[in-house]
This record gives structure tokens, sequence and C-alpha cells, in this order.
């Protein structure tokens, strides 16, 4: 096939080249120039729009299909929609691949696995340690993009699987497989044609250690849906996560267990996470929630002297930025001074927790290790922290209260502005850090 007509687009500032350059010539940016297609138009599929007032709209209804995992059917708001692309990103060794071969199998319908970065007897091999059947999963090892959408048009499956996209490459650009280009227009093109043929797709990214998706956050706009696989390597717990989703709601988790065949759901991760919780200075359990089904998580933090070097601050599972703000203040507000210690956090369970619901939890935790004294057992704590040492409201303050009382605790300490009263279980509100210091150490 000869080669398309390409230009290059800076990704900056929208200059455009028919040469690739280093440094844009318009705004002074290095490697930005991305190689396009010239006739790429805007996204093709056009029908005739109605305009109507927003009351006459009504809901479309989707037909769901199962991945075959509940609670991943629940996370994505009820299963897969025809047509729709997700993105499952992760770092390499997390699970992806593992836990496709599993929904290739349990999916209704013919599956079309496409591996770039797996021979067939390499995939054979695991799923056969997976017990897999596989009668009707056709296993196609192939980078070239152009051979894939024939064999998807000749094969007709119903599930379409991509692992992963940073191998496969298209023949009409001249870039290689896993640049921004390739990536780009490959997703755009499979995204093309499982709209076109409402048949749902997932395709894995793979993600480097600095948190990108390789090849990067560009493919995001494109697909309907990103999950975020996340956990430790060396651990068995698996999560994931959506991160975006056109048909759901996003911060919706599900949770797995990587066993000796393959990933299993974990029906209750509030009883998983904080199973292991001991009873030690500088352990707080807070409720989790980004999406609408609340995770009790154990928050841990050590405080010691840095008796020899600078202070460090280490976090596993929680945004380091946040923990240096949360230490300031601690300091002005609370009079707790770490400033010759080293402060590590840790959100047990390989989880990890973005929102800043989890400030007051933090700073407990830290209050309470470097005090030695530990955080009565039945109690779990919720609240944002602002910067004079106030705690703030924070969303489904009752979704959090009812899973820690469904799992025995008997208090909750939450933000003083949340007037939340649930029976069988005491809440106490609180309106600054001090407060909550006082309170419980
Ligand atoms: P894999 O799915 O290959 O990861 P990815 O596609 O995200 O790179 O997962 C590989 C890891 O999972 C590997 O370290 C071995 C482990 N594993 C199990 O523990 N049990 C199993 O049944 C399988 C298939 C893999
Ligand atoms: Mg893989």
């Amino acid at each position: 096939m000869a080669k398309e007509r390409v230009k290059y687009v800076c990704q900056s500032c929208g200059y455009q080249s028919v040469k690739w350059k280093g440094r844009c010539p318009s705004c002074g940016e290095w490697n930005t120039l991305v190689e396009e297609l010239v006739e790429r138009g805007a996204f093709s599929v056009r029908t005739e729009s109605r305009v109507l007032p927003l009351s006459e709209w009504e809901e479309e209804s989707f037909e769901r299909l199962s991945t075959g995992f509940s609670n991943l059917d629940l996370a994505l708001g009820g299963g897969l929609v025809p047509g729709q692309v997700v993105l499952i990103a992760g770092e390499p060794g997390i699970g992806k691949s593992t836990l496709l071969l599993q929904v290739s199998e349990r999916f209704e319908g013919k599956v079309l696995y496409v591996s770039g970065e797996e021979s067939g007897s390499q995939i054979a091999l695991r799923g056969r340690r997976l017990g897999l059947s596989g009668k009707d999963i056709l296993l196609y090892p192939e980078t070239l993009f152009e051979r894939v959408l024939e064999v998807l048009e000749r094969e007709g499956p119903d599930l379409l699987i991509v692992d992963s996209i940073q191998t496969l490459y298209s023949e009409r650009l001249e870039s290689s497989a896993g640049s921004v280009s390739q990536v780009r227009e490959v997703t755009f093109r499979i995204t093309e044609v499982c709209k076109e043929r409402g048949i749902p797709c997932f395709i894995v990214g793979q993600i480097t250690k600095e948190g990108a998706i390789a090849g990067p956050k560009v493919l995001e706009h494109i697909v309907d849906t990103v999950l975020q696989f996340e956990g430790e390597r060396f651990n068995f717990y698996r999560i994931v996560k959506v991160v975006k989703n056109r048909f759901g709601s996003t911060g919706e988790v599900a949770v797995f267990r990587m066993t000796d065949s393959g990933l299993e759901e974990v029906p209750e991760p509030s009883a998983f996470f904080i199973s292991e919780k001991v009873s030690a200075p500088g352990s707080v359990v807070f409720p989790y929630t980004e999406g609408s089904k609340p995770i009790l998580v154990e928050i841990q933090a050590l405080v010691l002297p840095a008796l020899y070097t600078t202070p460090q601050r280490r976090t596993q599972g929680f945004d380091v930025n946040r923990l240096s703000l949360l230490l300031a203040i601690l300091e002005k507000e609370a009079n707790v001074f770490t400033k010759d210690s080293d402060v590590f956090v840790n959100v047990a369970g390989g989880i990890s927790v973005r929102e800043p619901a989890a400030d007051l939890a933090v700073a407990l935790a830290i209050v309470s290790s470097k005090k030695e004294k530990p955080v009565p057992e039945d109690v779990i704590v919720f609240g944002e922290l602002g910067l004079a040492g106030e705690v703030r409201a924070v969303h489904f303050g009752e979704q959090r209260i009812m899973e820690a009382k469904r799992f025995g605790f008997k208090k909750a300490v939450i933000p003083s502005s949340q007037d939340i009263e649930i029976e069988g279980i005491e809440t106490v509100p609180v309106s600054t850090l001090k407060e909550a210091v006082e309170l419980l150490l």
C-alpha cells in the first residue's frame, strides 16, 4: 500500500508543517510535532441531528453485555454497551492480559483476541493454566493494523480485544509502533469500526512507572471508557478503577484477587482491605469512595526521627504533595511538628486514594504515630482539611457511615457541617483538626 500524505502538527499550538521538525517554529516547544494523515477529517459518522428542548429528549437505553465478572459489570454501569471502546491501562505485569483472557472465556459470543505482545503459544499456555476451554476465542498474534481489520471483517466477532495498543501500527503512517501518531491513528480507526459494527472492544494500554498512559493521554478522549488497573505487583490485590465512562459513572471500583488460576472477584472489598488491620499507633480506617460504593481502607502513617539525613516524605497510594500540605497544617493549626522527622504514609492493600476526604484520616494517622498512641479501633474518620485547619464537608457522607456500620464500627468522626444521624453508629462532628486530635488522641 502506498504511503498516504501526512503532515506534522504541533500538539501544543496547532502549527502544521510538511516536514518533521524537532522544535516548533511557532511556539518554540521541543518534540511536539506529530505525524497525522492529511485527509483525516473529524469523526466521520454523520447522522442528521435534531433540535429539541432538553425536556423532550429521551434517555437512550442501552443493551448491556456481561463481561462475565459481576463486579466489573457493576463498575461499568451494568456491563458493556455495543460499540463501546474501553481502554484498560496499567503497568506491565499487573494482570491486564490475564483479566481480558478470562473475560474472553466468559463473554457470550465470539471473541477476537489480537495480541501484539505475546505469541500464540504463550497465550495458549496461559489459557491452559487458567483452565480455559478457549473454543470461542480466536487468537490472532499480529501487529499490522490493516491485517487486523481484514480479519475483523472476515470473522465478525462479538467482542474485540487489542493487547496492546502500543504494539499495533498502521502502514498509512511512517512512524513506528508505539509513537503518539500510531497509537492515536489505530485507536481512532478501531473506534470507528467498532461503532460501525456495534461491537464492544477492550484496548490494553501499557502505562509507564511515571504514570502517563504510554503513547499517552491522547487516547483518553477518543475512547468511551478508561479503566485503570492498580495494585502492587507483588501483592495479590488488584483494583480496577473507572476513571472515565460515557455509559456510567466514574470512580467506580472492582476489586480482584490474583490467584494461581487467574483473577477472582472480591465481593466484599471492605472486609478484604481491613482484614489485616492491627490496633497499633499510626493506623486509621477511612471509608474511601470516588464512585457510589464506599470501601473501608486502612491508612497507615509512620513518623520517626530523622537523625542523620534530610527528613523524608514518602507515600504509597496517597499524593506526596498533599502530604506536605497536611504536615504544614498539622504544624500551624495543631502544634504537631514533623520537620525533624521522616514521615511515611501508606494505604494498605495497594489501592490509591486521591480524594481530599482522606485528609483528616491521614492527619490523624500521622499524629497517632508521632504520639505512639493508637486511634480507638472501632472508629472511622473522614473529612477534607482546609488551610486554616477547618474540617470541610465531603461527598457521600451517609454512604460512608453506612458502610462502616455494616462492618461493626461504632463511631464516625465527621465534618461538623454534615449533619448525619444513623441508628447504631455514633457520629462525632468535628469542626477543626485540633478538635479531632484532642478528641481521639
Ligand atoms: P499479565 O496478565 O501478563 O499482566 P499484563 O498483561 O498487565 O502485563 O499478568 C502477569 C502476572 O500475573 C504475572 O506476574 C504472573 C501473574 N499470574 C498469576 O499470578 N496467576 C495466573 O493465573 C496468571 C495467568 C498470572
Ligand atoms: Mg499483557
